[in-house]
């Protein structure tokens, strides 16, 4: 047992042992030089992903919503068809005279008219699709200035 012991200390080991201690310093290498390959999830899910991923932001882009009408928009799709000649007694586009006794009332009224309809004028001037807010604007265009 001494000997062992003195022999394993000595510096100048048998060869056998210089090669047992190599092949584990190898071995060891190894094992760690696979240990450091990158295995963080992130660096796994990257490696294993689907290849031809989907980038879906430009679809939601192209599908964006048009936006609210202009009131010039709005009377031109809808209201010109009365407003514009007078037919059925409709208020003429931008008449003073016509207007004045209307435009007294307040445009929330005159909203209000608009969006209910009123006599032979038909709810939200026949754009149903219009909001509150388009019918209100088509109004202060066919007003404005007045
Ligand atoms: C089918 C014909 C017609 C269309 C289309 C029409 N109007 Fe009229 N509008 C009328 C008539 C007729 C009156 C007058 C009603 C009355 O005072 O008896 C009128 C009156 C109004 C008034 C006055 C209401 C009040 O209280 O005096 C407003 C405001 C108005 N229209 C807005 C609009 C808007 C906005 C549109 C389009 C979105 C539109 N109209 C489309 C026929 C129409």
């Amino acid at each position: 047992m001494n000997t062992v012991f003195v022999r394993a200390k000595s510096i100048c080991a048998k060869p056998r042992q210089v090669a047992l201690t190599l092949l584990t310093s190898l071995l060891l290498g190894v094992s760690c030089w696979v240990a450091a390959a990158d295995m963080s999830d992130d660096a796994i899910s990257e490696r294993i992903k689907p290849v031809g991923g989907v980038y879906l932001a430009d679809a939601a882009a192209t599908a964006k919503p048009s936006g609210p009408r202009t009131g010039e928009q709005v009377y031109n799709g809808a209201c010109i068809a009365c407003h514009g000649s007078g037919a059925l007694g409709a208020p003429k586009f931008r008449d003073a005279a016509q207007w004045a006794p209307r435009l007294k009332q307040g445009i929330d009224t005159l909203q209000k008219h608009a969006i209910a309809g009123l006599n032979q004028m038909p709810a939200r001037g026949t754009c149903t699709d219009c909001s509150d807010d388009e019918i209100k604007a088509a109004i202060e265009y066919m007003t404005s200035g007045l």
